[in-house]
């Protein structure tokens, strides 16, 4: 061992805290203390021991004078009641003073290993952190048999206290580096689980896009495919209302044919007859007058009846271009309406009762409005009270929606089975075929609250009870001709 050059004591600790102040490595603030200690004593050689934080096992923590071997061979030892000056002394957390190894108890399974570098004193004192935690131990060896005496006991305990502020340091450092790398890990491993999490949530997104552009694909299917139907079922109706009308026009028009050619036949046999025989009796001639006039009759009826179905079929096709569109409060229009229907309803048994709101403002068609409400009381007055002796109709109107009106004409007859609702409103469907019902009634309604108002119509019967038609229209009629739907529905009591 080379002796160092002595540095006095205040200043050796003056510069060994300093050391530890800006955090010098451990390893190098214990040789300085060890050296700067070994050089206040003749003949001494130090070494320090840390005990692991698990308490039981000690590492060479510096031991500059010492044999490189024998510290190493400490490494890993655990402390005991029995284990050399420094085992026991960090077991025991106390100083053990060992005067002369070569006979003490404490030493005797390790004599030999410190035998051949002749050390014979060994005392050791253990560092505290606090009254209870050892830290490890500071040990003073010396080559002959000794005691400590004032001197020594003041280097101790110089020793072990900056000894203590070092590891204590040392510890907390690592405390501290362990906590950082812990956060480190902690942060990362939250980082990744957000990631991921986004990952997640992107592909859900991503999902949900996807599904998204499915269901509005899917829509469009559906629509084009409603639209095929309506389509598809508008030539149907146009089919069967053109079959419709041939049909019904056949019968007046058949019937004119008949009469117009046994006229003419008559005529002919009367002119063929009068050739031959130069005059006509009176009777004949009488005969024939009365055929004549009776034909003409015939005729023109048969002739008003295709003239009034015609009309009709006018009225199919009703359209804004025919009708006339302005600003009206709905509750005189409808009083109006009503009153113009007072002639024919003068020998009606049932009432008619209003209940429309007021100062509702209409931009429409008050025309079409008309044909519609005419159409429903004359059904009420035809079919719903056939066979009864009273009844009631209420027409009502409020607000449905923003800029819709619900239009109610209600009836408590006879209702409409549930068999027929969904034919009503079917060109040619009547329940008074050969009595004066055409079956166009409720189809040219039905066309003109769903084209030239824009609205709906929906009906409920109950049979034995009425029946109720719910018209929702927009208080400004549309400039183009929309396409409506209708619903039936109906109950038997
Ligand atoms: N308020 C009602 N109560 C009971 N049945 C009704 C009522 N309204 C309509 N119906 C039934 O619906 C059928 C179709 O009515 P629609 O008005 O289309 O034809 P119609 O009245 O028979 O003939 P048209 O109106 O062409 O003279 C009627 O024949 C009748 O059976
Ligand atoms: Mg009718």
């Amino acid at each position: 061992m080379t002796q160092a050059r002595r540095v006095p004591l205040p200043d050796g600790q003056a510069e060994l805290l300093e050391m530890i102040a800006k955090g010098a490595p451990l390893k190098e603030t214990l040789d300085r203390l060890l050296i700067i200690i070994e050089a206040q004593s003749e003949g001494l050689y130090c070494s320090i021991l840390l005990l692991d934080p698990d308490g039981t096992h000690i590492h060479p923590g510096a031991g500059p004078s010492m044999p490189a071997d024998y510290m190493a061979m400490l490494d890993g030892f655990a402390i005991g009641p029995l284990v050399g000056s420094c085992g026991t002394a960090m077991y025991r957390k106390e100083s053990v003073v060992v005067t002369d190894i070569m006979v003490d108890p404490l030493w005797a399974p390790y004599k030999h290993l410190v035998e051949p570098h002749g050390f014979r004193a060994c005392w050791s004192t253990p560092i505290f952190l606090n009254r209870d935690t050892v830290l490890g131990s500071f040990a003073m060896y010396y080559r002959d048999v000794r005691s400590p005496g004032p001197v020594e006991l003041q280097l101790i305990a110089v020793a072990t206290h900056i000894a203590g502020i070092a590891i204590e340091r040392k510890r907390n450092e690592d405390e501290l580096n362990r906590y950082h790398n812990e956060l480190e890990d902690l942060v990362k491993q939250r980082t990744a689980e957000m990631c991921a999490e986004k990952e997640n949530a992107e592909e859900a997104v991503f999902a949900l896009q996807q599904s998204n552009l499915e269901l509005a694909n899917a829509l469009t299917t559906l629509n084009v495919a409603q639209e095929e139907l309506v389509h598809s079922k508008k030539l149907v109706a146009l089919g069967s209302l053109v079959a419709g009308i041939a049909h019904e026009l056949n019968t007046p028009i058949g019937n004119c044919l008949m009469i117009y050619s046994t006229l003419a036949d008559q005529a002919l046999a009367l002119g063929e007859q009068f050739a031959k025989q130069g005059s006509l009796k009176r009777s004949e001639l009488s005969a024939y007058f009365d055929n004549s006039r009776e034909a003409g009759e015939i005729l023109v009826r048969n002739l008003h009846r295709a003239a009034d179905l015609i009309f009709s079929f006018k009225q199919i096709a009703v359209d804004q271009t025919s009708s006339n569109r302005r600003s009206f409060l709905l509750d005189e229009t409808i009083k109006e309406i009503v009153l113009t229907l007072n002639p024919r309803l003068k020998n009606a048994l049932f009432v008619i009762k209003q209940d429309i709101a007021g100062g509702v403002q209409f931009d429409s068609y008050p025309g079409p409005l008309s044909q519609v409400l005419d159409s429903l009381i004359e059904n009420a007055r035809v079919h719903a009270f056939e066979g009864r002796a009273s009844g009631t109709v209420v027409i009502s109107a409020g607000q449905e929606k923003a800029g819709w009106i619900e239009l109610c004409v209600k009836d408590d007859g006879v209702g409409i089975p549930p068999e027929n609702i969904e034919r009503i409103f079917d060109p040619f469907f009547t329940t008074k075929l050969g009595t004066g019902g055409s079956g166009l009634g409720l189809n040219i309604m039905y066309n003109i609250v769903s084209g030239v108002l824009g609205g709906q119509v929906l009906v409920h019967s109950e049979l034995g009870a009425g029946t109720t038609f719910t018209i929702l229209l927009p208080v400004v009629a549309p400039k183009p001709a929309t396409t409506g739907v209708y619903s039936t529905s109906s109950a038997m009591q």
